[in-house]
């Protein structure tokens, strides 16, 4: 990922602050994504009137698209506290019954990253999520006994970007929804974009606003981040954020008139030059672009997938007749049979 990127940037701290500001903190303010909105309501409107907690609930997608913020709104909803951890922070069984067991009746365990969960630790979250218990073993051998602790009645919200990795017995256990985030239209993003410009009080010209939304990968992080940059430039240059200062702001970060980044761009031209247009797997291209795959597959492809700009086949990604045309490149005469 190029340092330009709002995953990468440097965080000032500052920022970290504007984007806890920039969070929607109510239902109203939370543009797009209708469809798992409406199922939420259902969800927790007939959860509260039975006096329970919801049944757990994962949401999956590419990164900034909202699921924390969704999971935010839904324990605010609750009126439980939201205890936030992560697959990775998860190391030893201890850390997950220290979770569980401070949690109040009504709270929400957030869980980031849940795909890299140990699957030791997933052992110990299936009966807890299931049956509320929490299964202790005490000592070794021999003379190991198991002790069940009940839990408070709690929901689990988990967020995944490699939906994929989680094994089908966790995947099962989310019995109250598996919700796929969406990108978002231009429309809702620059809804998105105008309502952040009002709460940072930056003066911003409607043009200015459109055209960080037509450059933000259909992204809310992205676009929140891109107008944090061009206001930064309209600021030192004194004057209002129109298109032209968007288009300079933007230029000099090196984001295209489709929102690619550098490292996209740098994606689509090995795939084009040194893989003659694939097939070729991503391990491939990662190392062809001193990459973690990952990086790749999870933030890059999903953008240029949804562009048309790559597509994904059993032998690998390909490049599209789009992709060559973006680049100023000549598309090979073969290039549909490639896409078989
Ligand atoms: N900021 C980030 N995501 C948002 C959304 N879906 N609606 C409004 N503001 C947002």
């Amino acid at each position: 990922m190029s340092s330009n990127s709002p995953e990468r940037a440097a965080d000032t701290g500052h920022d970290t602050f504007l984007d806890q500001t920039l969070r929607p903190s109510s239902w109203d303010d939370y543009i797009g994504q209708e469809s798992i909105k409406n199922n939420l309501h259902i969800l927790i409107t007939a959860a509260k009137e039975r006096q329970h907690p919801p049944e757990h609930i994962l949401f999956y997608g590419p990164p900034g698209l909202g699921k924390t913020t969704l999971a935010h709104l839904i324990a605010r909803e609750l009126g439980g506290t939201m205890r936030s951890t992560s697959g990775p922070a998860i190391e030893r069984v201890g850390d997950l019954a220290a979770l569980l067991t401070n949690l109040q009746p009504g709270d929400v365990l957030f869980i980031d990253e849940i795909h890299r969960l140990s699957r030791t630790i997933e052992e110990v979250l299936y009966p807890a999520m299931e049956s509320g218990i929490l299964n202790i073993i005490i000592g070794k051998g021999p003379s190991a006994r198991t002790i069940e602790l009940p839990l408070p009645p709690f929901t689990l919200i988990a967020a995944t970007t490699r939906i994929a990795d989680l094994s089908a017995p966790l995947r099962s256990r989310f019995s109250g929804g598996v919700f796929r985030l969406e990108f978002y239209s231009e429309d809702d993003i620059t809804n998105i974009v105008r309502r952040s410009a009002a709460i940072l009080g930056v003066e911003v010209e409607e043009t200015g606003v459109r055209e960080i939304a037509k450059r933000s990968r259909s992204t809310p992080r992205t676009a929140n981040y891109l107008l944090k940059r061009a206001r930064d430039f309209a600021q030192l240059k004194r004057v209002p954020l129109s298109k032209g200062i968007v288009e300079s702001a933007l230029g000099l970060l090196e984001v295209d008139e489709l929102g690619l980044t550098p490292l996209d761009r740098a994606l689509l031209l090995a795939l084009i030059d040194r893989f003659h247009g694939g097939p070729v797997g991503v391990s491939a291209l990662g190392a062809a672009l001193a990459e973690e795959p990952n990086t790749l597959s999870e933030v890059h492809e999903p953008f240029l997938l949804q562009l048309g700009l790559i597509e994904r086949t059993q032998r690998g990604r390909v490049a599209t007749k789009k992709a060559y045309e973006h680049l100023g490149k000549k598309p090979p005469e073969d290039l549909n049979e490639r896409l078989l």
